[in-house]
């Protein structure tokens, strides 16, 4: 197997390397002066299993890119393409709000799945979808943190209140909740808007007995999160720990949400909040697909 890693995660494509016995795919990427991409794949890909590995937050940069890579190691004669995108972009526009507006789920799904074998994910923002299969047409396989988070959470915070900070964070809090063996809270959340966020809190009981460990999927603006914490705070909380899955942190959020919590994070997006890998479930769930792959 060949792995190509045109963006930057070498960690974590370094670890995929390693557990799927792959090596790494060579490539040659530079732009024109006007701007245009030169791609140019240095390895030899005939009869190959090629996996890109390519995190796909600011996707608007990296797609074009990656759809060449895709298409070119298939020109090269790969005998399959596979996607790793720890971070699936675009999941979150799963409706028309208003007329007119894009669903950017659905045309974004069906340019993968026309580049792709198969795709491996990481908690995908499955809110109004129920399954990937709705709008993906390739296997896919999708990788729960949840054990992962339970068991460091398990690891660091002897008694742990988890929270949810609005009912679509519940699937996954709820799971962690049970693996980890802790009490948990979901609180409502109403969006105004990118940045306008507001959290309702519900009575937490024994709450000031234990630590606040919101967990949720997304940080990206960290509005969510930091309007969470403000009212744990308001209500003498002591000081929470803030669990995302992948952390986007658009702007100044870290720098904001680390003056008011420990924040961690999977290592789907790198980040130095990174503390829970994900790279062997990655692998696994490559294995799988491949090995039906070879079953069909
Ligand atoms: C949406 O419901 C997601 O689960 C997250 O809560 C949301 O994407 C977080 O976004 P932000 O950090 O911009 O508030």
């Amino acid at each position: 197997m060949l792995i190509f890693n045109p963006d930057s995660d070498p960690a974590l494509a370094a670890q995929l390397n390693r557990l799927l016995d792959a090596q790494a795919g060579a490539l040659e990427q530079r732009r024109f002066p006007d701007g245009e991409s030169y791609l140019r794949v240095h390895s030899d890909c005939q009869d190959q299993d090629c996996l890109i590995l390519c995190n796909l937050f600011h996707p608007d940069e990296r797609l074009l890119l990656l759809l060449f890579l895709a298409d070119t190691l298939r020109d090269c004669g790969a005998r399959s393409v596979g996607l790793v995108t720890p971070y699936l972009a675009y999941m979150r526009q799963d409706k028309r709000f208003k007329p007119g507006e894009c669903v950017t789920s659905r045309p974004f799904a069906k340019l993968l799945s026309g580049a792709f074998d198969y795709l491996v994910t990481v908690d995908p923002h499955l809110h109004r979808y129920h399954s990937l299969d709705e709008i993906y047409s390739i296997p896919s396989r999708v990788v729960q943190a949840a054990p992962l988070i339970a068991e460091w959470i398990q690891a660091r915070i002897p008694q742990p209140l988890l929270i949810g900070p609005d009912s679509e964070s519940e699937q996954w809090v709820s799971h962690v909740a049970e693996l980890a063996g802790a009490p948990f809270q979901v609180l409502q959340k109403e969006r105004r808007g990118d940045y306008d966020v507001s959290v309702s809190l519900p009575d937490l009981d024994d709450a000031a007995q234990r630590t606040p460990v919101l967990v949720d999927d997304i940080i990206s603006s960290g509005r969510t999160m930091l309007e969470t914490l403000n009212h744990l705070r308001a209500a003498g909380l002591p000081r929470a720990v803030a669990i995302g899955v992948h952390g986007i942190f658009a702007g100044d959020a870290y720098n904001q949400l680390t003056e008011v919590a420990d924040v961690a994070t999977t290592a789907c997006i790198p980040h130095l909040s990174n503390q829970i890998d994900i790279a062997a479930p990655l692998a696994d769930a490559v294995r799988e697909l491949l090995a039906e792959r070879e079953q069909h």
